[in-house]
């Protein structure tokens, strides 16, 4: 709120990624997002070779990931979103709610009779961690290892904890590299085997871009979900009328999760993008190769868009947040992330009548992270 007050526009800087331009009005980021002829995602669309100089001398493990459908734009963006925007429609999602209702019913099976559990690490993180790797067709048996090497990755406003964090990508990186070769276990059905077979212009996809493509949907498909199911829950426990009136009327989901997005904001801002030409915007001059974010959760905050908007409120229709991003780089991944939070959160709430927040609210932590709302736990008591 405060940095609005400022303007639609405020100059910032950031750890990590320097100076830049956070637009963070709700007018201001929609448009930011959808012009994406001023605005590109790849720097070298706005004459910067910094990227391309630092992929040089990056281990080529980590430079490649900067090589996916979010770090391009078009005609290589619709190329590489076409190979897999099948698999995320709404009948494929539809058909796979049964899957998702059965994985959340086990984990929660393993909670029957315990007083206490900590739902973030039981729960939350379990359930689209368990989807996306039944997506890609990643063998079972390895799904676990997947906690350890990314739960690393806690706080990435401070340089030293991304650099920890670097060999766990890696070892994902590898894993996936692996797998995603004939006969590496990858199972026929998953999106993995399909990405190999897929061809785009008489031309098949080479190894890295399979690698590349299959890390972005695993970073972009899990992490995300996980916090808006941690975080929808934790503002329904604390907001207990709402909770109240979503138990009396289930036919409300629909319009709580779109709160819970717009109140949670998983994604706080998106990927930068480039100025591609000298320009005026929202009332001020810029210059080419400048960088800008949009600052979704202050978007989903804009009083001239959200009536209360501090006000966590299940009903609220219409909800036009953009916690999914706008524009050519919209949410691939919406109606997927919709269906697990929605499935996850009533499936709990069936499960425990008595479902509250654990006595010692103190232990319910905040991860101090720049570009996601993340809990790093979420202690309840599961029975009265
Ligand atoms: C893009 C948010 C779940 C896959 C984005 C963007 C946002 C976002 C804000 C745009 C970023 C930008 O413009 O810089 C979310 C949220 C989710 C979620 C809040 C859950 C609550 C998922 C899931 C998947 C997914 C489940 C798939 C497995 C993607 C992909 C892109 C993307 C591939 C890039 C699309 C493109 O470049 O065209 N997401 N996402 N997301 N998301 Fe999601």
């Amino acid at each position: 709120d405060r940095m609005r007050t400022e303007g639609p526009v405020v100059r910032l800087r950031l750890p990590i990624v320097g100076r830049t331009w956070l637009a963070a009005s709700h007018e201001s980021c929609a448009e930011l997002l959808k012009n994406s002829q001023d605005f590109a995602r790849d720097p070298a669309n706005a004459g910067s070779r910094t990227q391309e100089r630092i992929l040089k001398v990056l281990p080529r493990t980590l430079g490649l990931l900067a090589s996916n459908m979010l770090g391009h734009d078009d005609p290589e963006h619709r190329r590489l979103r076409a190979l897999v925007d099948d698999a995320f429609q709404r009948r494929t999602i539809a058909a796979l709610k049964p899957t998702i209702v059965e994985m959340a019913d086990r984990l929660l099976d393993k909670l029957d009779g315990k007083p206490e559990a900590d739902l973030m690490t039981e729960f939350c993180r379990d359930l689209p961690l368990s989807i996306i790797c039944a997506m890609l067709g990643l063998p079972e048996k390895d799904h676990d290892r997947f906690k350890n090497w990314l739960g690393g990755l806690k706080d990435t406003a401070n340089v030293f904890a991304v650099i920890r964090a670097i060999p766990g990508v890696i070892s994902v990186v590898r894993y996936l590299r692996r797998v995603s070769r004939p006969g590496g276990g990858a199972r026929r059905e998953g999106l993995i085997a399909a990405l190999r077979e897929a061809e785009i212009e008489g031309q098949t996809l080479s190894e890295d871009e399979i690698v590349s493509m299959m890390f972005l949907l695993f970073g972009a498909g899990q992490e995300t979900t996980t916090h808006l199911i941690s975080g929808g829950l934790y503002a329904l426990l604390t907001n207990r009328d709402q909770l109240s009136r979503l138990r009396q009327d289930p036919g409300l989901m629909p319009t709580c999760i779109e709160e819970c997005l717009r109140y949670v904001s998983p994604v706080q801002m998106t990927k930068p993008r480039f100025a591609t030409r000298d320009l005026i915007w929202q009332g001020r001059q810029f210059r080419r190769g400048e960088m800008f974010a949009a600052f979704l959760a202050a978007a989903n905050c804009d009083p001239a868009r959200f009536e209360q908007p501090h006000t966590f409120d299940i009903t609220r229709h219409p909800n036009p947040h953009l916690s999914f991003g706008t524009g050519l780089h919209f949410c691939l991944g919406f109606q997927l992330a919709r269906a697990e939070a929605s499935i996850g959160i009533q499936r709990i709430l069936d499960r425990f009548p008595d479902l509250r927040l654990a006595r010692r609210l103190e232990d319910t932590k905040w991860h101090k992270r720049l570009g996601i709302r993340a809990l790093a736990r979420l202690p309840v008591r599961l029975a009265a």
